[in-house]
């Protein structure tokens, strides 16, 4: 079987947490293949709300097993935290969660040091989640980092402390007037580090691969988002992983030959949290409004997301990337009140009007076309046939400049809010 790959096209948010609840049904295995508990993924069912920074979206149905892939950075801290909230909702985890020992561990160094350099930059912040995971990943690719199989070690206390010292080091040479308290964070570190040892670490690589021969079914589940990626993403205003679906290929061990669809999830507007360029970025009434009625505020930082109109050049660029075979589109609800939408279809630069992304992104001036809006509430409409022609005509264009069909329209948070199109009729 090939593995299909589910990922984020705009900023992170689009609602993927939700949407791989809802596709788990189908699968056998979940596994996130990036990122780490800079992550926030929302699931909504027999009117809870669950929150996810670690541990896959498919966790709430007991048949299927959860993978923490290589290409994760992985907090011992939260993950316990984790673990034990869902024990207590009477969720088997234990038994089902697979962690890769190649996974790179976060220390509680690595997030001073994501402090202190956030605050070293002044007003050119990134706007981190402050999760370590930016100075985990350059530990990653300076070859210095700690990974989840180390802990079973014999040095691996040895190891840790010679890390310390040297982000120690760093934190009193490079961050003048930066202070810290590091105790007690690191003895949250170790015993959770203990907790750690008692989980099933093992090599996942293997596993997928083994599952994927065997005819099983993997979903591999993106954090983050497209514009976020390291290499595509508004550099330098973007997070340290591949968010892509080359990603999950590096992220899983999993040969690109054997990925199969790529589900490019979107909101039916755009959001983003922390700084850096956002052409459709509504600093008006309207921006609220629409914060407002989309409860745009983010899971794991609690900070408002920036709000604006759906940019289809960037989401082009998205699908070209990822080579999405399947949108999906979420949060069309609440674009519900609204008499017209703007969709930006172009950009003004200095070099006249473009249809692609430009290198500077950040004085590219947005060109609209208005859509009337469907102004009907559709939280409740379950078929196709139910849907207002202008949300069809509004789907119907994204589609079309897009070239990818939109599989699935999400209309409120619930997990029973989705609706599978059917293409020839949209
Ligand atoms: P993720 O990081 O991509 O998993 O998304 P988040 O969970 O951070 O943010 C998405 C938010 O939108 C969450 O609060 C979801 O419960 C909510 N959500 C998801 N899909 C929909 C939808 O179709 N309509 C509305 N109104 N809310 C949605
Ligand atoms: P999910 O998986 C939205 C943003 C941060 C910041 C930048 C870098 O829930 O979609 P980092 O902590 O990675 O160094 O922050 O990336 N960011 C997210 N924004 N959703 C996310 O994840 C994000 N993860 C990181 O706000 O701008
Ligand atoms: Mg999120």
């Amino acid at each position: 079987m090939p593995i299909d790959v589910l990922l984020g096209l705009q900023w992170g948010d689009e609602g993927k947490g939700k949407v791989v609840d809802v596709f788990t049904p189908h699968y056998d295995i979940v596994a996130r293949f990036q990122g780490g508990p800079n992550a926030g993924h929302t699931i909504v069912f027999n009117g809870e709300r669950k929150v996810l920074h670690l541990i896959p979206s498919g966790i709430f149905h007991p048949g299927t097993q959860c993978i923490i892939g290589n290409g994760v950075v992985l907090d011992p801290v939260t993950l316990r935290k984790e673990i034990e909230g869902l024990i207590d909702a009477g969720i088997d985890v234990k038994e089902r969660l697979l962690i890769s020992q190649r996974a790179h561990l976060i220390l509680p160094s690595h997030k001073l040091l994501d402090a202190a350099s956030e605050q070293s930059k002044g007003d050119k912040k990134i706007g981190s989640t402050l999760r370590g995971i930016g100075p985990t990943y350059m530990d990653k690719t300076g070859r210095n980092g700690l990974r989840v199989g180390d802990l079973l070690m014999e040095d691996f206390s040895e190891r840790y402390k010679t890390l310390r010292k040297k982000h120690c080091h760093m934190l009193d040479a490079l961050y003048e007037g930066f202070e810290y308290e590091i105790e007690e964070q690191e003895q949250q570190f170790l015993d959770a580090v203990e907790f750690m040892r008692t989980l099933k670490l093992i090599n996942a690589e293997a596993l997928i691969n083994d599952a994927l021969a065997e005819g099983k079914k993997v979903l591999a589940e993106g954090a983050q988002g497209t514009l976020l990626d390291i290499e595509f993403g508004s550099y330098p205003f973007v997070t340290s992983s591949n968010t892509t679906t080359s990603g999950a290929c590096s992220g899983l061990g999993v040969p690109p030959t054997q990925v199969g669809r790529v589900y490019g999830i979107a909101k039916a507007y755009c959001t983003r949290v922390g700084s850096g360029p956002f052409p459709t970025e509504l600093h008006d009434d309207m921006g609220e409004k629409i914060r407002k009625e989309g409860s745009e505020f983010g899971a794991t930082t609690g900070r408002p997301r920036r709000t604006g109109w759906l940019d289809l050049p960037l989401l082009r660029f998205a699908v070209r990337i990822n080579g999405v075979t399947d949108l999906i589109i979420t949060k069309a609800d609440v674009l519900s009140i609204l008499d017209e939408i703007q969709v930006c279809t172009a950009y003004e630069t200095a070099e006249g009007e473009v249809h692609e992304v430009p290198f500077d992104l950040e004085h590219a001036r947005p060109l609209y076309e208005g859509q009337p809006g469907w102004k009907q509430d559709i939280c409740k409409i379950r078929s196709q046939e139910e849907m207002p022609q202008a949300l069809k005509d509004y789907l119907h264009m994204m589609e079309e400049y897009l070239g990818v069909p939109v599989t699935y329209l999400s209309v409120g948070p619930d997990r029973e809010q989705i609706l599978e199109l059917n293409r020839e009729k949209v």
